[in-house]
């Protein structure tokens, strides 16, 4: 493994570890006409295990369907990015998913996990290092939604990787925008294998984010445990609950968390009130239909070499060249 190079992940040593914007972000978030939280803040170390445990539950079908789809695949995306590619991957996390792709392509000259968290990057590169003591891993840090700086390397094509529907907390025109700053990053004649989670009824949409053993719950509402935890906040989580809704009209999975009382909550020395019903914002999750995908790639500067959906057309993996 390489040293890690840092982007840009803000000026101050607390900002880089999160907590300068983590209070910022959710003083303003509270105090807004509709509250509202950024979902990056889910994923604290409770945060992270509880989303390990979605992606195992029956009713959440992505994480499962995109791996049947990637093993399925990947020899197909290996033929297409041929010798010594350079892997790239955007919110890199537990780099499990990578391996698939890893291990069908030839000879890979360097992996470029890209991730904010510097601790769980790293970490995690260590781990991959051993598993593949032959392949040049280098680490970014950095927030894969603003420009990105990558380390020099030669080798054959470069392959981008966005899987798990990450693009979903995007609105559609902030995931074109990432598109095109994907394209910019990765260069003309790049391949991007990317994870789209697709429409289908409401019901099993809603089941997927709302699951019977309540963990999409636990998680949802963690982050009011994070804000008590890191922020001295004085919220009591038995006076709220999650809730996960279709909105079809805009095509995404709404997650709130829904105040069940008139109440105050004292957050970093503020008050925030609380309407009996008001929710705070916590998440979306937009799906796509195969036309809004294709329109996706052609607005973007993108175009679709190859597209699998696997069983039920659940979920979409889509390899993606440059127009
Ligand atoms: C990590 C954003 C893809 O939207 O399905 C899962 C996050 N939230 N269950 C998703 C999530 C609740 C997940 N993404």
């Amino acid at each position: 493994m390489t040293a890690p190079l840092r982007n840009d992940v803000g000026g101050t040593a607390s900002e880089a570890s999160g907590t300068g914007t983590f209070r910022a972000d959710v003083i303003a978030g509270l105090g807004a006409a509709r509250k509202s939280l950024p979902p990056k803040y889910f994923y604290d170390a409770a945060g992270s295990r509880l989303f390990d445990r979605i992606c195992t539950l029956p009713e959440y079908y992505p994480t499962r369907t995109e791996a049947g789809i990637l093993t399925e695949h990947a020899a197909d995306i290996g033929r297409a990015v041929g010798r010594q590619a350079i892997l790239v991957e955007f919110g890199a996390g537990s780099l499990v998913k990578v391996r698939t792709l890893l291990d069908a392509l030839e000879q890979p000259a360097a992996y470029i996990p890209i991730d904010i968290s510097e601790k769980h990057l790293i970490a995690a590169s260590g781990e991959l290092a051993h598993a593949y003591p032959r392949l040049k891993i280098m680490p970014v840090v950095g927030d894969f939604t603003a420009s990105l700086t990558l380390p020099q390397v030669s080798g054959g094509r470069v392959l981008g990787f966005f899987p798990g529907s990450t693009i979903g907390n995007f609105t559609p025109e902030e995931a074109r925008r990432f598109l095109v700053e994907a394209g910019r990053t990765l260069g003309a004649d790049a391949r991007l294998v990317l994870g789209v989670d697709l429409k289908k009824a409401k019901e099993r949409l809603e089941a997927a984010y709302d699951d019977a053993a309540g963990v999409t719950a636990a998680f949802n509402l963690n982050l009011l445990s994070r804000i008590n935890r890191e922020l001295g906040g004085g919220f009591d989580l038995s006076r709220f609950a999650h809730r996960a809704v279709f909105n079809s009209e805009l095509g995404r999975i709404e997650m709130h968390i829904v105040s069940l009382e008139e109440q105050s909550v004292a957050v970093a020395g503020q008050m925030f009130h609380f309407a009996c019903g008001e929710t705070i914002h916590t998440e979306n999750s937009y799906k796509y239909d195969l036309p809004e995908i294709r329109a996706l790639a052609d607005a973007s500067g993108w175009h679709i070499e190859d597209a699998w959906t696997g069983d039920e057309a659940l979920f979409g993996v889509f390899l993606l060249s440059r127009s």
